[in-house]
C-alpha cells in the first residue's frame, strides 16, 4: 500500500507505523487518521504480527490535531464528516499497540498516545491539551482518557490550563509506563514490542480485550469479563503448551492459536 503521511514497517512479528509529517510537527489531518488506522488494521489482520509501535519523530509525536484543516470548519462539518470518526477504528485493534513518544505529544497527539495500550517516553516528551488556548476542547478522546489514565484533579488542571508536562510529571502522574533516555526509545520500543508478540496471541488480545474492560465498566463487569476470558484460553493450543514447557523446565514454543 501507497502511504503518503506515515512509513510503514514490519520487523519480525512487529509492525512499525511512524508518523511522518515532519513540516508540520506530525498534526493529525484526516488523511493521518485514514493511513494510521488502515495500517493497524492491515497489522491487526495478520497473524503473523504480535504487537505494533506508533511513533513520531525526535522532535513531536504529534503536535495535535491539523489546525489549518479544521480552522474553516462548522459545526455540521464536524458532525456530518465524523471528522475523528476513524480513531475509534484505530483505538478497536486487538493487538497490543505500543506509543514511542519524542518531543510533543499535544492535543490530538495526546490522544493518539492514549489510544495506545503502553506509552514509552523519551526523557524530552512533553505531554498536554492545549486545546483551551484555541477556544475548544479535546476531540479525540482528551476529557475521558485524561481522567482515567492521571485522575480528575491533574486532568482538570491540564485540560483547563492548557499546561504542557514533562515526560517525569506524566510518568508519576500514571500516564507513561515508562520513560526512557531519548536516544533509546525506538531500541527500547521495539524490545518491548518483540517481547509483546513472542506471546501467545490469543492471550494477548484476551489480554488487551480485560485491559480495556477495566477502563470501560464496572469491577463487577470487568471480573466478569476476566473470569471468562480466563476460562476460554484453557482451549488454546498455548494453554496446554504454556504449562507444559513451564512443567519441562524449557521455553514455549507457542502455535498462536
Ligand atoms: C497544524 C501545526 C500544528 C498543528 C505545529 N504545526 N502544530 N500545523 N496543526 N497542530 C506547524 C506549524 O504551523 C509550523 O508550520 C510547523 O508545524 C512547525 O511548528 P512551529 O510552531 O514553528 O514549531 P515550534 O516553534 O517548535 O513550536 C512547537 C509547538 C507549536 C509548541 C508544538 O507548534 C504548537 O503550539 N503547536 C500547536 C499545538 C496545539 O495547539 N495542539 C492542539 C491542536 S487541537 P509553518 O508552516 O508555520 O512552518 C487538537 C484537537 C484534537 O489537537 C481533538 C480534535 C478537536
Amino acid at each position: 500500500t501507497e502511504y503518503e503521511t506515515i512509513l510503514v514497517e514490519q520487523r519480525g512479528r512487529v509492525g512499525w507505523i511512524t508518523l511522518n509529517r515532519p513540516q508540520a510537527l506530525n498534526a493529525l489531518n484526516s488523511r493521518v487518521a485514514e493511513e494510521v488506522t488502515a495500517a493497524a488494521t492491515a497489522f491487526d489482520e495478520d497473524a503473523g504480527v504480535g504487537a505494533i509501535v506508533v511513533t513520531g519523530s525526535e522532535k513531536a509525536f504529534a503536535a495535535g490535531a491539523d489546525i489549518k484543516e479544521m480552522e474553516g470548519m462548522t459545526a455540521s462539518d464536524m458532525l456530518s464528516t465524523d471528522h475523528f470518526g476513524a480513531w475509534s477504528d484505530f483505538a478497536a485493534v486487538r493487538t497490543p499497540v505500543v506509543a514511542a513518544v519524542s518531543g510533543f505529544a499535544l492535543g490530538g497527539g495526546c490522544e493518539l498516545a492514549m489510544m495506545c495500550d503502553i506509552i514509552l517516553a523519551a526523557d524530552t516528551a512533553k505531554f498536554g491539551q492545549p486545546e483551551i488556548n484555541l477556544g475548544v476542547i479535546p476531540g479525540m478522546g482528551g476529557t475521558q482518557r485524561l481522567v482515567r489514565a492521571v485522575g480528575y484533579y491533574k486532568a482538570a488542571e491540564l485540560i483547563l490550563s492548557g499546561r504542557m508536562m514533562g515526560a517525569e510529571e506524566a510518568e508519576r502522574a500514571g500516564l507513561v509506563s515508562r520513560v526512557v533516555p531519548a536516544s533509546d526509545l525506538l531500541d527500547e520500543a521495539g524490545k518491548l514490542a518483540e517481547t509483546i508478540a513472542s506471546k501467545s496471541l490469543p492471550s494477548v488480545y484476551a489480554a488487551k480485550a480485560a485491559l480495556d474492560a477495566a477502563m470501560e465498566t464496572t469491577l463487577s463487569a470487568g471480573l466478569d469479563h476476566e473470569k471468562k476470558a480466563f476460562a476460554a484460553l484453557f482451549d488454546t493450543v498455548d494453554q496446554k503448551e504454556g504449562m507444559s514447557a513451564f512443567r519441562e523446565k524449557r521455553a514455549p514454543d507457542f502455535q498462536h492459536r
